[in-house]
């Protein structure tokens, strides 16, 4: 009790006295954890959003290996911008400045016109043409008040066939120039494959790369965000100790994989009664490398 958890964030310290129980839900809890990179991809997003309409607006495209981090910042954002019910806004129609939808795999423009419709609340029957579908999508796109398209998992464009990615293609740019709205494209370095494939599209998607983490400043910075939010008893010296480099291998630098690591390790702190996390504990959370769990799967 006495202790002032100088380790710990301000307001995670009172936490530390909690018993094991609450303390590993908290340490399990969701939450947004801050970097250098993250913050300027949410920098570049608050920029597009104000840009002024236009006939050619500037499109991003966030594109990082899978696990690390992507849908969670387009997902910040998008609740950082959440709109109102119908119920609450002034002229009583529903507002949706961001919307964010998946491209569905196995893509054809009726899918994608019914995922948008889908994130707005829309009510439609797939079996309804698609240019119904089309125009529903920018009638209700319009009335809400959508200022960005967000299209998670765009990679998925590759699973159609050579005439399906073109139709999409071109879809997504005609829906930029008919909605005068900027596009945020999401997904791995195929989806920057698919946008390069479009002479039109690729000047008009600047890239945002979110790569695999390595033994930098930016990473112990990282470390130490997180040792600072998860309410252990004692200083764990994530960022200034070996721990860090055998976190970064185990996790084959992915962000998901380095969170996932080190919570599981926080856990065990918590319940062995250690209070800080070790190498030691880091083996004992028996993790498996996400390239050998790749093997393993086949
Ligand atoms: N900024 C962050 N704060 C906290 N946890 C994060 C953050 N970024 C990623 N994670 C963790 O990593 C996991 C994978 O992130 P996600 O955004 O889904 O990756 P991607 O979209 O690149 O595949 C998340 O479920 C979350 O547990
Ligand atoms: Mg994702």
């Amino acid at each position: 009790m006495s202790d002032d958890y100088a380790h710990l964030h301000p307001s995670v310290r009172r936490f530390a006295d909690e018993d094991a129980p609450s303390r590993i839900r908290r340490i399990r809890t969701d939450r947004w954890i801050g970097y250098a990179r993250a913050e300027a991809v949410l920098a570049a997003l608050e920029d597009l959003l104000s840009f002024p309409k236009r006939t050619r607006m500037p499109n991003l495209l966030l594109v990082g290996p899978t696990n690390n981090g992507k849908t969670m910042i387009v997902e910040k954002f998008r609740r950082a911008h959440p709109g109102a019910a119908a119920g609450e806004s002034n002229d009583g129609i529903a507002l949706f400045p961001v919307v964010k939808v998946q491209m569905p795999p196995g893509p054809d423009e009726g899918r994608f016109f019914g995922a948008i419709l889908d994130a707005i609340g829309m009510p439609f029957s797939p079996r309804d043409r698609i240019a119904t579908k089309q125009d529903a999508v920018v009638r209700v796109m319009r009335s809400t008040g959508t200022r960005m398209l967000v299209i998670d998992e765009l990679h998925n464009v590759l699973s159609g066939s050579a005439m399906q990615q073109r139709r999409l293609l071109n879809l997504l740019r005609w829906l930029g120039n008919e909605l005068q709205i900027p596009l945020v494209g999401v997904g791995t370095a195929e989806a920057l494959r698919a946008i390069r494939s479009d002479d039109q599209l690729v000047n008009r998607f600047e890239p945002h790369p979110l790569p695999l983490w390595s033994d930098d400043g930016e990473y112990r910075r990282l470390l130490n965000t997180l040792e600072a939010v998860l309410p252990l008893r004692k200083p764990s010296h994530l960022a200034e100790s070996a721990l860090g480099a055998r976190i970064l291998s185990a996790s084959e630098g992915v962000l998901g994989e380095m969170i996932a690591v080190i919570i599981r390790a926080a856990v065990r702190a918590v319940e062995t009664d250690t209070e800080a996390i070790s190498a030691r504990m880091i083996e004992d959370t028996g993790f498996i490398r996400p390239s050998e769990r790749r093997r393993v799967a086949v």
